[in-house]
């Protein structure tokens, strides 16, 4: 395989019959611009020899990533198509993300410019942020006879990942859990959507979960791009 030469403005996919990540590289034109140091600004890097022993470990938490991403994306599209045509629901939806406080981040390029420690830290305060929203979305649906299994399983899978991703940036990078805390108390941002998810008015509750599908699906979005950059930088390919 040809190493990547970078891969700010490719997309990424696997081929699971080499059984190893691999990149499609689909090249936007652009952001060709991100080509170039991968990371400009990044000093000496606490992180960086543990980091090039971890490549397998990597590998596997990218497919994880690339699971909980890919899945969320599905989640959204179908409760956009089943619940959410002819509502106004998307209007609000993006600047409601109770992840916007923090200020993750944005896209591949942003973080790139971040050391390994940061995204690291990125990662895990958004994961962390997920989990009561997630948790009460699992408890809530049941009751709710009104959504299809598919979504009650889906979010059950999506808190196993969400787990899974969690203990594999926590075992490896456990000196940043104080600084991701930190971060997260000083945003003082918490998800406030359970009066709604619970509420008796249906529209009331299919905006939340508009909301949260929507919100979880970029999220999950990120936490994969710099997932997929932390694995990039184990194989020195980028
Ligand atoms: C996303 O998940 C679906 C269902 O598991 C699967 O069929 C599809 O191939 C996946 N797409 C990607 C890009 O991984
Ligand atoms: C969007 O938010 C505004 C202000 O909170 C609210 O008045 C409006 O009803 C919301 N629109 C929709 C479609 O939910």
């Amino acid at each position: 395989m040809a190493p990547a030469p970078s891969f700010c403005g490719h997309r990424w996919t696997y081929n699971p019959i080499r059984g190893s990540c691999l990149l499609l590289l689909l090249v936007m034109s652009n952001l060709l611009l991100c080509q170039g140091n991968p990371c400009p600004s990044c000093g000496p890097d606490v992180f960086a020899t543990s980091l090039r022993s971890l490549t397998d470990l990597f590998i596997n938490a990218a497919w994880l990533s690339h699971d909980f991403h890919n899945l969320s994306k599905i989640m959204f599209k179908k409760f956009n198509e089943k619940y959410a045509q002819g509502k106004l629901y998307h209007i609000n939806a993006t600047k409601s993300c109770h992840t916007n406080a923090f200020h993750a981040p944005e896209d591949r390029c942003e973080a790139h410019q971040l050391n390994n420690e940061d995204l690291s830290k990125w990662t895990l305060v958004l994961l962390y942020s997920w989990n009561s929203p997630l948790y009460h979305l699992v408890t809530e649906l049941p009751s709710r006879k009104e959504l299809s299994e598919t979504f009650l399983s889906s979010a059950m899978k999506m808190e196993t990942m969400s787990d899974k991703l969690q203990a594999f940036i926590e075992s490896h990078f456990r000196k940043i859990i104080a600084a991701v805390l930190q971060t997260m108390h000083d945003a003082a941002s918490s998800w406030s959507g359970l009066p709604s998810l619970t509420s008796s008015d249906e529209d009331r509750r299919h905006s939340e979960m508009y909301n949260l599908f929507h919100c979880l699906h970029r999220d999950a979005g990120k936490v994969d791009t710099y997932i997929k950059i932390l694995m990039c930088r184990t194989r020195r390919t980028c």
